[in-house]
């Protein structure tokens, strides 16, 4: 358990990410941060009253100011708009950039030693943004969309071939969108290569729902975006790291020449431990990997002009 984790927007994934890490008491006290006046002091009043019956004791706090933040171990950057239907992750680009902005320069000033785990879309770019506005070093600035994007990929074999989803290994690499890199090399059920239960068409079928599984759920909830699966992966990677657990899981890191790529922030497998982001781990990928993870890295290095300054 650490002192304090802190989480920045208190809306859908914001919240449940807080609820979850109050569960898991994962710190003594967990602040909700928001624009919105007494949305995080009602949600977090609310949480604290959940506690004597799910039996947890880390507090519980909501504010609209930095103050109670300070010298926060872990921050879950959440703010920001959500998709609506018909909208992709990229036109979130100007307004959430603002706003990632904003809320990294509050963090940088009250929790200077903080590790950030940041959430808002457009995620790979958003953790540029952070990273800048810091000035933080790149093992404390890390983006939660791999963790996600892999569940999908795991919950939709588990239920294709009828198995439980804690056997299936996999790894979703590259950015946090259309383009992303489910690694079908990598994929096993136990240690069985998954080509070897699975027909090659109901993989890709499979592969495709991974990369569109966030719009599924858009299309679905007409108003706003997932936030069940997300804040789980927010949440495991900052137990990866309070509990030093050193967890290899897919995350959004800065890239310093890993995968023969620089100066991007992209989803790679990294180890999660106390320090934040402590190792890239670079896989042998096959030619259409690499070339799916190049592609990946394109389509986030684009929308990095729009917010470099
Ligand atoms: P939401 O609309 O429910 O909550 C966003 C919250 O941010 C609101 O409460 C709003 O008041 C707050 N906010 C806005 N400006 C703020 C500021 N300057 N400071 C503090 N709080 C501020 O949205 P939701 O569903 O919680 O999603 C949050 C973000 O996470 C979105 O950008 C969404 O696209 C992204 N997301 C990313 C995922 C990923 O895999 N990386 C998965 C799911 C969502
Ligand atoms: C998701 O993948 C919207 O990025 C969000 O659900």
């Amino acid at each position: 358990m650490v002192n304090k984790i802190t989480v920045v927007g208190a809306g859908n994934v914001g919240a449940t990410a807080a609820q979850r890490v109050a569960e898991k008491e994962l710190a003594r006290t967990v602040v909700m941060v928001d624009v919105a006046e007494g949305i995080p002091q009602g949600k977090a009043l609310d949480q604290w009253q959940s506690a004597p019956i799910e039996g947890f004791d880390s507090r519980v706090i909501g504010t609209n100011v930095y103050d109670e933040t300070a010298d926060s171990d872990v921050v879950i950057i959440t703010a920001g708009i959500a998709r609506k239907p018909g909208m992709s992750r990229d036109d979130l680009l100007n307004t959430n950039a603002g706003i990632v902005r904003s809320v990294s320069q509050e963090i940088a000033k009250s929790s200077p030693e903080a590790i950030v785990i940041v959430v808002s879309n457009p995620l790979d770019v958003m953790c540029y943004v952070a990273k800048e506005a810091t000035g933080f070093p790149r093992e404390r600035v890390i983006g939660m969309a791999g963790v996600l994007d892999t569940a999908r990929y795991r919950a939709f074999l588990a239920e294709a071939i009828d198995v439980s989803v804690e056997d299936i290994q996999a790894m979703v690499l590259g950015g946090h969108g259309d383009t992303m890199v489910p690694l079908v090399s990598y994929t096993t059920v136990s240690g069985i290569p998954i080509t070897q239960l699975l027909a090659q068409d109901k993989l890709d079928a499979i592969v495709d729902r991974a990369r569109n599984g966030g719009a599924e759920i858009v299309k679905h909830l007409k108003s706003g975006s997932a936030y069940y699966a997300p804040s789980a992966g927010a949440v495991q990677m900052a137990e990866a790291i309070v509990k030093d657990k050193k967890r290899i899981l897919p995350c959004s890191a800065w890239l310093e020449g890993e995968y023969g790529m620089s100066g991007l922030y992209l989803g790679v497998p990294v180890k999660l431990g106390r320090r934040g982001m402590e190792q890239i781990i670079e896989v042998t990928l096959t030619a259409d990997e690499r070339a799916a993870l190049e592609k990946s890295a394109d389509a986030v290095r684009e929308p990095m002009k729009v917010v470099a300054r």
